[in-house]
């Protein structure tokens, strides 16, 4: 018997997908650089499928039918390239190697050119869903040949997540394209919870509601336009009491949020592309601050606030639902556009409608909104940002007023909504007729001659700033 797929690296992610492929009636090697691990797995579930155990890799690559499948779901970097510098030797033209992990989409650009020279398809595979997608149904934005997928797609369309019928699995486009996409599904991810928090600390420091109450507002929420799993799992999180204590979870849990990486890299790409990605920038900023333990102790000692002593009305907890909901969607559009910035830089053909489709399901960020998004990009005529999409440019025209309403009072009592505001102010940003970026413009001329554009003639001037202040034709503008 030989395996239609081999995994190498059987921690949580790697075990589940290989048993979510066995599970699926795929015949599965399995090997891990400790054997014990192989064997934990196979005592545990080698009842699921059908398994084949190695003990290295050439065993691994012994065991498989060609052309060859190898699942690599080791930790993201240098493991990576240890792993496949390794398998290289032991493969032959035309086999394929799948990076699973978080990697960044640089790396796998690079792979999948160093593995080309060897006629190996290197396919960077974005999973998204965590421990649980992975046993029962991930989100899968695979990159890599077309061809590759051809050999690869059934695969991962047959374990993933499926909604409609629809597997969340599609070709993304070659080399980096898939860990592209899901590090950009990160950004938004840490985007979401950055605003899903937002909400809950003006619910309680302004509303005064406690985290069981709020468990009940997210609970009735995820039942309407912000239904999400994100949304839901905040009902679960903020319900949840400390058995130790018998105070709310939420209270008990330092408030210094983690990062592994994704959303970082995601904000760098995007500075990198000049993609203007604010509210994801600002999730990522905001977990950064809340990690600043030292300088945070010092500044509530002395750093003075001043907050208005103001007291929110009735429609307050709608009015968060709604600034919940336009901000949400300004992630979105933020991620998407980011998406498109990419695509042109790369030579991607990004198909944002599959994209958004394959979301919908199996991952961190799935939520109905994703239902829309995947309609307004499905049309010949797609729009050049989400919130131009008729149904959204409505939809938030709808939530602009609660929007302001609960920007300014954050502000007036000093709760910081760091990506409430960024939101408001990319939609206001990209609405107004004047920029203050001609003066920015103007200043750059003065002090650095670089130069400007007239609104009333083609061309590129300098101001002789230094002289008689008349204009000149420039040549170059740096
Ligand atoms: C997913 C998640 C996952 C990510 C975790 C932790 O799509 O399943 O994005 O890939 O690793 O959410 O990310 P942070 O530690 O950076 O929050």
């Amino acid at each position: 018997m030989s395996a239609q797929i081999g995994v190498t690296g059987l921690a949580v992610m790697g075990a589940n997908l290989a048993r979510n492929l066995a599970r699926n009636g795929f015949t599965v090697a399995l090997h891990n650089r400790s054997v014990a691990r192989t064997d934990e797995l196979l005592a545990k579930h080698g009842d699921e499928g059908d398994f084949i155990r190695t003990e290295t890799l050439q065993e691994l690559v012994d065991s498989l039918e060609k052309p060859r499948r190898v699942l690599i779901m080791v930790k993201a970097g240098a493991p990576v390239d240890s792993v496949v510098d390794q398998l290289v030797p032991l493969l032959e033209p035309g086999d394929i190697v799948i990076d699973a992990g978080n990697s960044h989409y640089t790396d796998t650009r690079r792979r999948e050119a160093a593995l080309a020279e060897h006629d190996l398809h290197f396919v960077g595979i974005g999973v998204s869903g965590g421990e649980e997608g992975a046993l029962n149904g991930p989100s899968i934005m695979p990159g890599g040949s077309k061809e590759s997928y051809q050999a690869l797609g059934p695969l991962l369309e047959k374990i993933s997540a499926h909604v409609d019928g629809k597997p969340c699995c599609a070709w993304i486009g070659p080399d980096g394209a898939g860990h592209f996409v899901k590090m950009v599904h990160n950004g938004i991810e840490y985007a979401d919870m950055q605003v899903i928090g937002e909400a809950f600390d003006l619910l309680r420091s302004a509303a005064g509601l406690e985290p069981a109450e709020q468990a009940e507002i997210f609970g009735e929420w995820n039942k309407g336009t912000l239904s999400s799993f994100l949304i839901e799992i905040t009902a679960e999180v903020l319900g949840h009491v400390d058995a130790k204590t018998g105070k709310p979870f939420v209270d008990v849990v330092v408030d210094a949020a983690g990062q592994k990486g994704t959303g970082r890299w995601t904000v760098i790409s995007a500075l990198e592309l000049g993609s203007p990605t604010s509210g994801i920038a600002e999730s990522v900023f905001a977990r950064a601050l809340s990690s600043q333990a030292a300088q945070r102790k010092e500044a509530q000692k002395t750093l003075i606030g001043n907050e208005a002593d103001i007291a929110v009305g009735e429609g307050f907890v709608e009015d968060v639902r709604q600034a919940l909901f336009a901000s949400k969607l300004v992630s979105y559009a933020q991620g998407l556009d980011m998406l498109t910035a990419a695509a042109k830089e790369y030579g991607w053909d990004l198909k944002l409608d599959e994209i958004a489709s394959l979301w919908r399901g199996g991952c961190i960020i799935r939520a109905e909104l994703l239902k829309d998004i995947t309609a307004a990009y499905a049309g010949d005529s797609k729009p050049a940002n989400l919130l131009f999409a008729p149904a959204f440019t409505e939809a938030i025209a709808e939530a602009v007023p609660a929007w302001r309403r609960v920007v300014a009072t954050a502000v007036q009592l000093g709760i910081p909504v760091p990506v409430f505001s960024a939101s408001l102010a990319y939609y206001d940003g990209l609405r107004r007729d004047r920029l203050p970026a001609a003066l920015t413009q103007g200043l750059r001329d003065l002090f650095g001659a670089h130069t400007y554009q007239r609104v009333d003639a083609e061309g590129t001037f300098h101001t002789l700033w230094g002289e008689d202040k008349s204009e000149i034709e420039a040549v170059d503008s740096h």
